[in-house]
């Protein structure tokens, strides 16, 4: 086995996430962080870097608390959804009000949802953030019912959440397909999650930096500044962010500084959409029409974002109608998407293991968040090469989904190991298996928990 060097936190697990004692200890260490990362409704992502609630975050979170306590997995998306807006949108932050507004930039004064977002619907008395995350929730939801049916059932689980989920995907179906072309796009580069990806930088050059004396960076405090964005981009988040605040975060009308259609926000929302079917099914509701809209987005995705010659899916430029000649991992990420063309499948299975991302090239590899040869790749900083835990929890979904089950296994097992290895780092270099940003994370910890109990189940013979 190739060694993983530990970062900034003590190995848990060497090379053991295979034998039973190795997996009762990273359980048992998953758990610790999860607990300690609980605030009483829902779990921080890092009790320093980010100390409030956060979308996504929230939704890998939910489906690895399921397998600790599924009522906590429940709260934990209830949580989330009490925060909705009435226009259907989930914010990318729900601020804890105990949290003082240094901890943590931008905040709440910042976005003044319930004032500047008072006309698209944003809560009087909880404050938000004004964008969104990938719609990863519905896949959650259902994913926390499987886990512990009796218990959703007997709560109202699926009753309560399925009509806010709907009303979310209804908010990206009307308001963001704002290329016209049946898929959802993304205003600010935080909202397909990948902060600061090469895909980002051409889109960027356009858009005049906010001045470095108008905001205080907080995340420096607690990250290393060679790991996070560059103040220049920071500079152009908060312009983008300004912007969109100060137009009242309304979708339509003016043009966007920053428009994309990207692939990995739109392959959650059709395996969200696949979910939700499932959910209506459950409910004794018709899954008609989340069928036909997941069939829809397939297509559109297909359509528009597919490049045979690049090998897996590119982003795309709306304010210059030209497709993103970047490798990121965003591009395999349709791979979650069930009924993609086999020969869609194929490709994207060679390049998941070609030189650009190199799964399986090592028992410890994991996909990188962009090209291992891109001419921006770089090791250590937040999403330009290191490796992310739930973005490779998705890859394995995807590969296992379309019977590459020896490269699914194998990227478990070097989930397991380099997770714990890192001491549940946020994320880490794809070369070394390094510790990046910062430790003890919470969705770095879910995917572990789910990924153990995954492993469970199918050896006994019930995985999902
Ligand atoms: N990920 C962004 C941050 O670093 C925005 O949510 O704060």
């Amino acid at each position: 086995m190739t060694a993983i060097t530990a970062g900034t936190a003590a190995p848990l697990v060497s090379g053991a996430a295979g034998t039973h004692t190795g997996r009762r200890a990273l359980r048992a260490a998953a758990s610790r962080v999860l607990l300690a990362n609980w605030t009483g409704a829902s779990t921080v992502p890092s009790h320093t870097l980010y100390p409030h609630q956060w979308s996504w975050d929230s939704a890998f979170i939910a489906v690895g608390l399921s397998r600790l306590s599924p009522r906590r997995a429940q709260r934990e998306l209830e949580t989330l959804l009490g925060a909705q807006w009435a226009d259907g949108r989930i914010p990318h932050i729900v601020f804890n009000p105990a949290v003082p507004h240094e901890a943590y930039f931008p905040s709440p004064d910042f976005w003044r949802s319930s004032t500047a977002g008072a006309a698209a619907g944003a809560p009087r008395d909880i404050e938000t953030s004004g964008i969104v995350q990938p719609p990863v929730h519905a896949l959650a939801a259902r994913l926390v019912h499987e886990s512990d049916p009796k218990t959703s059932r007997r709560r109202g689980f699926l009753e309560r959440v399925y009509p806010r989920l709907a009303a979310w995907h209804g908010y990206l179906h009307a308001n963001r397909d704002l290329g016209g072309g049946g898929l959802a796009s993304v205003l600010h580069p935080w909202e397909p999650g990948m902060d600061n990806s090469p895909c980002w930088d051409r889109p960027l050059e356009r858009i005049d930096p906010a001045p470095a004396t108008s905001f205080r960076r907080a995340d420096l405090a607690h990250g290393d500044a060679a790991d996070r964005p560059t103040d220049l981009d920071y500079g152009r988040y908060v312009r983008l962010a300004t912007d969109y605040r100060d137009r009242g975060y309304t979708d339509a009308g003016d043009p966007h500084g920053f428009v994309v259609e990207d692939p990995g926000f739109n392959a959650f929302l059709i395996v969200s959409e696949h979910a939700l079917a499932a959910i209506a099914l459950t409910l004794g509701q018709d899954p008609e029409p989340h069928r036909e809209r997941a069939r829809a987005l397939t297509t559109a995705l297909v359509a528009r974002l597919w490049h045979p010659e690049a090998g897996l899916f590119l982003c795309h430029d709306l304010r210059t109608g030209t497709p993103i000649d970047e490798k990121s991992v965003t591009g395999l990420l349709p791979l979650l998407v069930p009924d993609l063309p086999g020969d869609v499948v194929e490709a994207l299975l060679r390049t998941a293991c070609g030189e650009h991302f190199g799964l399986g090239s090592s028992p410890t590899a994991l996909a990188p968040s962009y090209d291992l040869r891109g001419r921006s790749f770089d090791s250590s900083r937040y999403w330009r090469g290191p490796a992310w835990f739930n973005i490779n929890w998705a890859v394995e979904r995807g590969l296992r989904q379309h019977g590459a089950l020896a490269g699914a296994d194998g990227l478990r097992h070097a989930i397991l190991t380099s997770a714990g290895a890192s001491g549940f780092a946020e994320y880490v270099d794809p070369r070394t298996g390094r510790a990046r940003g910062t430790t003890d994370f919470s969705w770095t910890a879910a995917v572990v928990l789910d990924l153990l109990a995954r492993t469970e189940e199918r050896e006994e013979g019930m995985d999902r």
